[in-house]
C-alpha cells in the first residue's frame, strides 16, 4: 500500500505512521525526520532547512521535491510506504511522479486546535531515533528523559515551543487547502476526525492505540 498521512502539526501523523507501517510491512517516510537528520549531520541541505524549521516555517519546495523523490525510490519503499507528509500540491505531484501507480489513500487527521496546541507543547522526541512521547497524555518512557527504544536522549523540539507552534498552526490551513482538494478530486481523500466521545473516562485525549485500530479498519476496506 502507498499511503499519505495528512493533517496539521500534532494531529498524530508520526505517532500513527510509526505504529502502522511495521504492521503493514511498509516503510514510514517522515519528511520532518529526514530534515532533522540532515540538520544534525550538518549537510548543506540540512543547515539550510534548519533555518526554516527552527521558526516553524515550511522548507522551500525546491529542496523538498528532490528529497521526497529520492527517498521514495529507496528499496525499502518497494512494498509500499506511509509518507508523513507532503505539504502542498507541488509536493503531492512530486510523489505522483515517482509512483506512476499513484498513492492508494490520503488519510487526513482532523483535530481541534486546542488539542493540537496541548499535544505539541507537551511532546518529547528521541534525539536519536525520533520515537514520540508525551508528558500530558502520559505516553512516557520507562526511565525519565531516555528513549525506551534506543536509549537516546529525549528533547523538546525547538519548533514545539509555544511561539513556533503558533506559527506552524497559523500557516497550516493555507498551505494545505489546495493539497486536500487535489487528493479529494482524485477520490483519494479520507478524513478521520477526533471526537470528544472517543476520549475514555479519566483520560485527557484519545489513546493512540484506539486511533491506530480505527485507521487499520479503514485501510482494510481498501485492500
Ligand atoms: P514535522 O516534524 O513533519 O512537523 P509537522 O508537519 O508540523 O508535524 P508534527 O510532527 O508536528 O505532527 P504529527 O502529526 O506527526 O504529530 P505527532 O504524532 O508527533 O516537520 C518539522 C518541520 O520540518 C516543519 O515545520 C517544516 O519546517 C519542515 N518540513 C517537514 N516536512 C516538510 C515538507 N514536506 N515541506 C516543507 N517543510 C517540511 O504528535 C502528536 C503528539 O501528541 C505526540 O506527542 C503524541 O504522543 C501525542 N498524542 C496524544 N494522544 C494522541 C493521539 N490520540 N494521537 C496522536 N498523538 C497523540
Ligand atoms: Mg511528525
Amino acid at each position: 500500500m502507498k499511503l499519505v498521512f495528512l493533517g496539521p502539526p500534532g494531529s498524530g501523523k508520526g505517532t500513527y505512521a510509526s505504529r502502522i507501517a511495521p504492521k503493514l510491512g511498509i516503510a514510514h517516510v517522515s519528511t520532518g525526520d529526514i530534515l532533522r537528520e540532515a540538520a544534525a549531520a550538518k549537510t548543506p541541505i540540512g543547515l539550510k532547512a534548519d533555518e526554516y524549521m527552527k521558526v516553524g516555517k515550511p522548507v522551500p519546495d525546491k529542496i523538498m521535491a528532490d528529497i521526497i523523490k529520492n527517498r521514495l525510490k529507496a528499496s525499502d519503499c518497494i512494498n509500499g510506504f506511509i509518507l508523513d507528509c507532503p505539504y502542498n500540491v507541488a509536493q503531492a505531484q512530486a510523489v505522483d511522479v515517482v509512483n506512476r501507480t499513484r498513492i492508494d489513500i490520503a488519510l487526513n487527521m482532523v483535530v481541534p486546535q486546542n488539542v493540537l496546541i496541548a499535544r505539541l507543547t507537551a511532546r518529547r522526541v528521541c534525539q536519536k531515533c525520533g520515537e514520540i512521547y508525551n508528558l500530558r497524555t502520559k505516553i512516557l518512557p520507562k526511565v525519565e528523559g531516555i528513549c525506551d527504544k534506543c536509549g537516546g536522549l529525549l528533547i523538546h523540539r525547538e519548533d514545539d515551543k509555544e511561539a513556533a507552534v503558533k506559527v506552524r498552526l497559523a500557516i497550516y490551513e493555507e498551505r494545505a487547502r489546495l493539497m486536500l482538494k487535489y487528493y479529494a478530486e482524485k477520490g483519494k481523500l479520507v478524513n478521520i476526525e477526533w471526537k470528544k466521545t472517543d476520549v475514555p473516562p479519566g483520560e485527557v485525549d484519545i489513546p493512540p492505540d484506539i486511533m491506530v485500530e480505527k485507521i487499520l479498519k479503514i485501510l482494510r476496506k481498501f485492500k
